[in-house]
């Protein structure tokens, strides 16, 4: 069981989308895969077609009451996808955590114990667990890193992308130092990556500077049918298939497994389709072309204070 956490304290940068759809093109590649929502906001469980306002149980009473994982778990439309999903009643539980005897490890003794039943049980083992963490570092994130033997960082390629990653990386070292020695940072992704702008290539070149190595080569790019998937309750790979927001999230699965990669090879009817997509994602973005020199002013400004890789 691989349990990787989707994490940044960032808000916005992507978490809950890439924890969604690289589950689903996990679950695509015929892998058996939980996603875990650590998120009040059930961002993720939603996106997954789980209705979160009619829950019996859910993550919040993993942490809090002591029930199974294996009793809060719920289908997804993906044969080999399950969830344990959350909703606003989990914003109350890092307050109910904060007295409990090992606060920090109570999701991690959930998933052994669930790996342990399944065991009993001879059903299927599960192969991956994706955790989608809440932005912040409070003890819902802290629970996912103790939890996890990796942790992926989502980067939205712009102005501010690098800012709060020394506390994160404080944080994954005391977290490996005191609870979870086998935590590693297993990479970071740039997301919602505007290709069309010289700063998302200039930031993406400052992440790179500083944290060489585990960049993934994977970008996944500004995608409009990524932004509307969640509304249908639907993974990209269901909503839109053949989408460049699909190509990409199966594509970051391939490299999280070590499988090659599969280079693009474009008809002149894919080009086509593109810039019709590109249209439309230009539409969804707010900001457009920014003046050259402001942008280099702006990464200037961004290049205070920075973390190395832990
Ligand atoms: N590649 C993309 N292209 C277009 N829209 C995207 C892309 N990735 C994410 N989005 C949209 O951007 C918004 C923020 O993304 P998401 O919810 O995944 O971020 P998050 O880090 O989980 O946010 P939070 O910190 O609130 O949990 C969402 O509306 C999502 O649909
Ligand atoms: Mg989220």
């Amino acid at each position: 069981m691989r349990i990787v956490a989707i994490s940044n304290q960032k808000g916005g940068v992507g978490k809950t989308t890439t924890a969604v759809n690289l589950a689903a093109a996990l679950a695509e590649q015929g892998r058996r895969v939980l996603l875990i929502d650590l998120d009040p906001q059930g961002n993720a469980s939603t996106h997954l077609g789980v209705d979160i306002y009619r829950l019996e149980t859910s993550i919040y009473d993993v942490l809090t009451r002591g029930v199974e994982l294996s009793q809060v778990l719920q289908p997804t439309s993906w044969d080999g996808l399950v969830c344990a999903p959350s909703n606003i009643d989990l914003s109350s539980a890092e307050i109910e955590m904060v007295s409990a005897v090992g606060r920090e490890t109570i999701l991690k003794e959930a998933l052994v114990r669930l790996e342990r039943d399944l065991a009993e049980k001879e059903l299927p083992a599960l192969d991956f667990v994706v955790i989608d963490c809440p932005p912040s570092l409070g003890l819902l994130s802290i629970n996912a890193l103790a939890a996890a033997r990796e942790i992926l960082v989502p980067m939205q390629t712009e102005f501010f992308a690098l800012q709060g990653m020394s506390k994160l990386m404080e944080v994954v070292e005391v977290v490996q130092q005191r609870i979870n020695p086998s935590l590693r940072l297993a990479g970071i992704v740039a997301c919602r990556m505007d290709t069309r702008t010289r700063l998302a290539s200039e930031v993406l070149e400052d992440i790179a500077a500083h944290f060489p190595e585990i960049l993934y080569e994977t970008r996944i790019r500004q995608n409009v049918k990524l932004a509307e998937a969640p509304s249908y309750g639907q993974t990209v790979l269901e909503y839109a298939p053949e989408s460049k927001g699909a190509e990409d999230y199966r594509q970051l699965a391939r490299e999280y497994l070590g499988l090659p990669l599969v280079i693009e090879e474009e008809d002149e009817e894919d080009e086509l389709e593109d810039e019709f997509e590109e249209e439309d994602d230009a539409a969804a973005n707010d900001e457009v072309f920014e003046e050259e020199e402001e942008e280099e002013l702006v990464i200037e400004a961004n290049n205070g204070d920075l973390p190395s890789a832990g």
